[in-house]
This record gives C-alpha cells, sequence and structure tokens, in this order.
C-alpha cells in the first residue's frame, strides 16, 4: 500500500533525527498502537531500542503472555519485563475518582518505567549511554480527546498523554501521533506485525483499572478477569469479533443487586457488557449482537464467577456515553 509505506518512510526518517545514536525505551501495554509504536521504532533504530512491559496487574486473562510470545517472535526486540502489580495496587487503594485513578496509574507507569530504566542501564553499564528517549503508541484521537488538539475539550486524561509527572525524565517519541487506528494498523501489517496483534480490538492503557467502578482490589481485579475472559471468548467463538470494534465489560463494584442462585438469595455485583462498533472511538454506536450470544455470556458469566448475579447490557452510542465507563 503505497500511503502505508510513505508513512513508514517517512517516520523511520524521522525517528532516526530525533533519536541520533540515543536510546530508547518503549511501554509495550499489549494493544495495537504501543506494539506498531515499538516496531516503527524498532525498524529506525534495531538494538538501541529496549521494550519494557510493565505488568500492572490490571490486564486481562493471558495478556502477559500474548506480548513475551507474539511480539517478540515477530519483531525480535529486546524485552524487559517489569512485574509490578504490587506497586499499582497499593497506589490505587482507597481510589474510586475516575480520572484520580488515571493520573495514578499514568504517574506510575511512567515510574515503573524509570525503575525499569534504572535496571536497564545498570544491566549494561558498559555500553554507558543512558536511555533519554520514551517511545509512546498516541494517536491522534488520544491527543484530541486529551485536550492536545485545536480547541478540543478535555474529556478524559489518556493515560498515554495527561497525567505526566512534571519530574518526567524522557523525551517522548511519538511516532503515531497523527495517526487513526485503521492506519496504524496498516502500518503494523506493513511492518510485519501479524493480525493477533494488529486486529487486536483496542484496550486502554490504564486496563481493567478503569473497567471497574468503585476501588480496584486484586479480589475484584480477579472476578472482573474471569467475567471478561468469559464475553472474550464466547464473542470469538460466535465469529463476531470483526463486527464490534472492542466490547469493554465492566464491574459495578460499588453496587449490589439481590438476586437468586442454587439454593438461596445472593446480593452480588452487575456486570456490565459494553460492545460498540466504530470507525475511530471518537464516536461509537451499542453493537446489536445476538440475543443468542448475549444469552450465553449472561448464564456462563453468573454461573461460573462467583460474586456476579447480574449481567446488563450497555446501549448508549457514544456521545453521550463515552465508549469506557471512566
Ligand atoms: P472513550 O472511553 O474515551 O475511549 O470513548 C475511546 C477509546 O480509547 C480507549 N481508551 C484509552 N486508550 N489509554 C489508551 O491507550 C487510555 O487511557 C484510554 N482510555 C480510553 C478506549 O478503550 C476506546 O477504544
Amino acid at each position: 500500500d503505497w500511503t502505508t509505506g510513505n508513512i513508514v518512510e517517512e517516520q523511520v526518517e524521522r525517528i532516526r533525527e530525533q533519536i541520533g545514536s540515543g536510546r530508547a525505551i518503549c511501554g509495550l501495554s499489549g494493544g495495537v498502537d504501543s506494539a506498531v509504536a515499538a516496531a516503527l521504532v524498532q525498524r529506525a533504530i534495531g538494538d538501541q531500542l529496549t521494550c519494557v512491559f510493565v505488568n500492572h496487574g490490571l490486564l486481562r486473562e493471558g495478556e502477559a503472555e500474548q506480548v513475551e510470545k507474539d511480539f517478540v517472535a515477530a519483531t525480535g526486540a529486546k524485552l524487559y519485563i517489569a512485574d509490578e502489580q504490587e506497586r499499582f495496587l497499593s497506589a490505587l487503594s482507597g481510589v474510586t475518582d475516575p480520572e484520580e485513578k488515571r493520573k495514578i496509574i499514568g504517574r506510575e507507569f511512567i515510574r515503573a518505567f524509570e525503575a525499569a530504566e534504572a535496571a536497564i542501564v545498570s544491566e549494561s553499564a558498559a555500553e554507558g549511554e543512558p536511555v533519554r528517549f520514551l517511545v509512546q503508541g498516541t494517536l491522534y484521537p488520544d491527543v484530541v480527546e486529551s485536550g492536545g488538539g485545536e480547541g478540543a475539550a478535555n474529556i478524559k486524561s489518556h493515560h498515554n498523554v495527561g497525567g505526566l509527572p512534571e519530574d518526567l525524565q524522557f523525551e517522548l517519541v511519538e511516532p503515531l501521533r497523527t495517526l487513526f487506528k485503521d492506519e496504524v494498523r496498516s502500518v503494523g501489517s506493513q511492518l510485519g506485525l501479524p493480525d493477533e496483534i494488529v486486529q487486536r480490538q483496542p484496550f486502554p492503557g490504564p486496563g481493567l483499572g478503569i473497567r471497574i467502578i468503585g476501588e480496584v482490589t486484586e479480589d475484584r481485579l480477579e472476578l472482573l478477569r474471569k467475567a471478561d475472559a468469559i464475553a472474550r471468548a464466547e464473542l470469538t467463538a460466535s465469529g463476531l469479533d470483526q463486527e464490534v470494534w472492542q466490547m469493554p465489560v465492566v464491574l459495578l463494584a460499588d453496587v449490589r443487586s439481590v438476586g437468586v442462585q442454587g439454593d438461596g438469595r445472593t446480593y452480588g455485583h452487575p456486570i456490565v457488557l459494553r460492545p460498540v462498533s466504530s470507525e475511530d472511538a471518537m464516536t461509537a454506536d451499542w453493537s446489536r449482537l445476538p440475543y443468542d450470544l448475549l444469552a450465553r455470556i449472561s448464564n456462563r458469566i453468573t454461573n461460573e464467577v462467583d460474586g456476579v448475579n447480574r449481567v446488563a447490557l450497555d446501549v448508549t452510542s457514544k456521545p453521550p456515553g463515552t465508549i469506557e465507563w471512566e
């Protein structure tokens, strides 16, 4: 594809100009954007780039494994894995406000990178040159919605745009900053990334942290992970993955309702399904998924996930609702 080829060449040139002989790190979130940004920078500067995967404990089932296996296999990039679940859980303890959560997660993410950078630099002490650049997979819609675009309102602090700490020690490299999602996907394919990564539905940087409405705790994460895995598995089994843009699964952790399960009364939490169709996430419509599929997801979640006794469907477009609940 002529246009995509141009984007790749142009960005590779720009990245080389910005980074020169310096060293860079790039956080992989498991999502399309960071994977494509990393692959682009890898193409431009090779081993001067080290990819860092921060496991913040807000991931979905199987996501860590996907980054460790598929991405490395496709790019041959250097990968450093930082297990930081404790850091995030304790920073989020007691926090319920959505913007506060986003800011904390964004801040801790950068701090986790700094810790990773220190480890990477001391591991390769012989080479000496410190890591100066931080690669981020910020897309054009992220820039606009975080108030970076012309005249745009600040709707949410995207964790890869807003909430950066003031003592940030890195210079940012954002090769996807002018692109929309579909362009990012074709750039990824052009760079040889497999469909499992490139066609992956979007997943927000703050992860399950913004899909638990209420305080984020280990138990709640565990519960949401199970519900989400069931919903995703059933959607895939129905062959409708390509029909939906993404399907957030949300836990209303502070809401309880009465149910009847097995031998008696329960007082459990609702899970909300938020399947949407969209072109670029700026606007979205709720997906008219088949009732049979919704029934299977609902039956399985209420049967298999302890503490959940109700499944609700979000039938709101964007606007007025955003795609994520926080
Ligand atoms: P909203 O909820 O604003 O989401 O309608 C629009 C799209 O962006 C994703 N999203 C994020 N992606 N960091 C990201 O990389 C974030 O902080 C973030 N917040 C939302 C969301 O999943 C949807 O695809």
